[in-house]
């Protein structure tokens, strides 16, 4: 798949080459190139460079926040420290807290990871760091704001990233004021929204709607960061840049298509913010769905971010919207002999939780594809919280052989992309069992990261997503007709757990989840054998 970073030739999308190369050149000339490539940024979204060394400010709204000190300031500070941003960028917080950037700093420092020899860098990191107070419906308080970036923008040309790290309640108030007053007049401006995008089809079309009149679908960058996973970017190279997967990709090959999420914890006593949204809307109408048109898309035109999406777009219309039958709810109950204080506490014991809660925190959904290469082959998505382990997984599994010879003994083969933690990419497969016997047994082909990149730091998701922006590269950011035939998937299933309120089907908490969902997996031709045995390599 091309890379838009590949283009400079050492794999990074540092603008490094393009700084080299426009400091070489002088006047005219060096402006021809600024001009083109502000042109092409402007009008295309490919995003093969950023611009080098022109100022640009990046403004974190919401920078007090939990998402702004666990994430985004952390993954500035990475970016940073590895060079991967244009040099001359300022990086703003707005925040209605009063704060200074060191208290700011005091805040991200836990989540930062700064090694002993990186503290004079990770000091002129923060040197590159302001902060503006300021509420979040005063227009006059963005017009401060403009000043203070204003200050910075030197030249004649300045880029600008806003990142909006906001709780939904004053969303539309900030767009407003950033659009009125904080929009850079001396470059691209870039806003990176972080979901939820609304509660369904009709707050986030309206929502959609809102956006659309501020900024053009260009400027708007909406974070899944599951699309800044190395394994799931991976999943286009697997499919169309290997033969071999190709014309097998099909319901004349594929039995079933797995795609889980599973995570160990509970809501840790914050389940007063999960409870308004539960699983399915905070993992499996976004994450899951995400992964699942990836796998199930056509082969698009090119690797074009526009063609993508127009595939993914494609695959999604052609999915009936989900109804009470296709899914499994869960919620998790105390475990009596766990091991910590979260597991000995249910998702009601969690003070922040309603008593009578019926929010799903395990769900397990049957989609079927209506067109001609998926007709018939039911992709179960599953996620929860609360489980026996950590895992993110694509896992297609393969018809039985026809016109057996084995008696009976071939296991269906089995594609699993393993996404987190220890990605890996492993076929499962029959192999005669080595030596004198004739018997067979199950084995596989196995890449496993750790093993065959063992040098190569894979970045963070938002790392990746970030540095996206700045190169202006949508490929891997979520369109809004994407995000309407998502949630046209998923809406009438949740009104009418809202308004019917079915009771989720409890599981203990370090369990696999209901007993349910592993017979709803079996009904849809998922067969789980429990034979296979995997030896890990030393
Ligand atoms: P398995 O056949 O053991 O499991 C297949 C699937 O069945 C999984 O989704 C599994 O977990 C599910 N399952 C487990 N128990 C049941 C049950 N009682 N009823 C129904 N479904 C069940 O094969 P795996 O591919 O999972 O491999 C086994 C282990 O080996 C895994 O930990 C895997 O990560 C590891 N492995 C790692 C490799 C690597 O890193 N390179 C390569 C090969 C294997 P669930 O439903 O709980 O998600
Ligand atoms: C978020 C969900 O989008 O993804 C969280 O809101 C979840 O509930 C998180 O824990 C999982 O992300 P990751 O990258 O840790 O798998």
């Amino acid at each position: 798949m091309a890379n838009p970073g590949a283009k400079n030739g050492n794999g990074h999308r540092n603008g490094s080459s393009n700084n080299g190369y426009l400091e070489t050149l002088e006047g005219e000339e060096a402006l021809a190139i600024i001009r083109r490539n502000l042109k092409s940024s402007a009008m295309d979204s490919e995003g093969t460079h950023f611009d080098g060394n022109f100022p640009h400010v990046f403004v974190v709204f919401g920078a007090s926040g939990d998402l702004a000190k666990k994430k985004i300031y952390p993954t500035l500070w990475w970016l940073y420290r590895d060079n991967l941003l244009p040099s001359a960028t300022k990086f703003f917080g707005y925040a209605r807290s009063k704060l200074s950037v060191d208290e700011l700093k005091e805040k991200c420092r836990p989540y930062m990871k700064v090694e002993s020899d990186q503290q004079e860098k990770f000091e002129e990191f923060w040197a590159l760091n302001y902060y503006v107070a300021g509420s979040y419906d005063g227009r006059r308080d963005f017009e401060l704001l403009n000043q203070e970036l204003c200050k910075f923008e030197v030249g004649k040309v300045a880029n600008r990233l806003f990142y909006l790290a906001l709780p939904p309640s004053v969303f539309e108030t900030v767009t407003v004021h950033i659009r009125n007053t904080c929009m850079g007049q001396k470059g691209w401006n870039r806003v990176i929204v972080e979901k939820p995008f609304g509660r369904d089809a009709d707050s986030s079309n309206a929502l959609s709607n809102h956006l659309s009149k501020l900024f053009t679908e260009e400027q708007l960058y909406r974070i899944d960061h599951y699309l800044g996973k190395e394994m799931v970017q991976n999943l286009m190279t697997i499919r169309f840049g290997n033969q071999i997967f190709s014309p097998t990709w099909n319901r004349n090959n594929v039995a079933s298509v797995l795609i889980t999420f599973k995570e160990p914890f509970g809501t840790q006593g914050r389940g007063g913010y999960f409870d308004d949204f539960g699983i399915i809307r905070d993992v499996m109408q976004n994450h899951l769905l995400q992964i699942l048109s990836l796998v199930a898309m056509e082969k698009p035109a090119t690797c074009h971010p526009d063609d993508i999406r127009n595939e993914k777009v494609k695959v999604l219309k052609s999915m009936e919207p989900l109804t009470k039958d296709d899914v499994v709810l869960g919620q998790y109950v105390a475990n009596p002999n766990g091991q910590d204080q979260d597991s000995r506490m249910g998702y009601l014991d969690d003070p922040t939780v309603p008593k009578d809660s019926v929010t799903p925190t395990y769900a397990l959904a049957v989609v079927k594809i209506n067109n001609e290469r998926w007709d018939g082959v039911p992709f179960i998505l599953r996620c929860g919280k609360a489980l026996n382990e950590r895992k993110a997984e694509v896992r297609i599994q393969y018809q039985d052989v026809p016109g057996d010879i084995f008696d009976g003994k071939p296991k269906r083969n089995e594609l699993v992309i393993r996404v987190q933690p220890g990605e890996a990419l492993y076929v499962k497969m029959m192999t005669k069992s080595p030596g004198i016997t004739f018997d067979m047994e199950e084995t596989e082909l196995d890449l496993t990261y750790g093993h065959r990149y063992k040098d190569v730091k894979l970045p963070d998701a938002y790392e990746r997503l970030i540095l996206d922006v700045f190169c202006g590269s949508q490929m891997h950011f979520v369109r809004s007709d994407e995000l309407s035939e998502a949630w046209r998937i998923f809406t009438p299933l949740l009104h009418y757990i809202e308004r019917e309120r079915p009771e989720p089907i409890k599981y203990v908490y370090g369990s696999r989840g209901p007993k349910e969902a592993d017979r709803k997996c079996d009904e849809n031709n998922f067969k789980y054998y429990g034979s296979y045995k995997w030896q890990p390599k030393l």
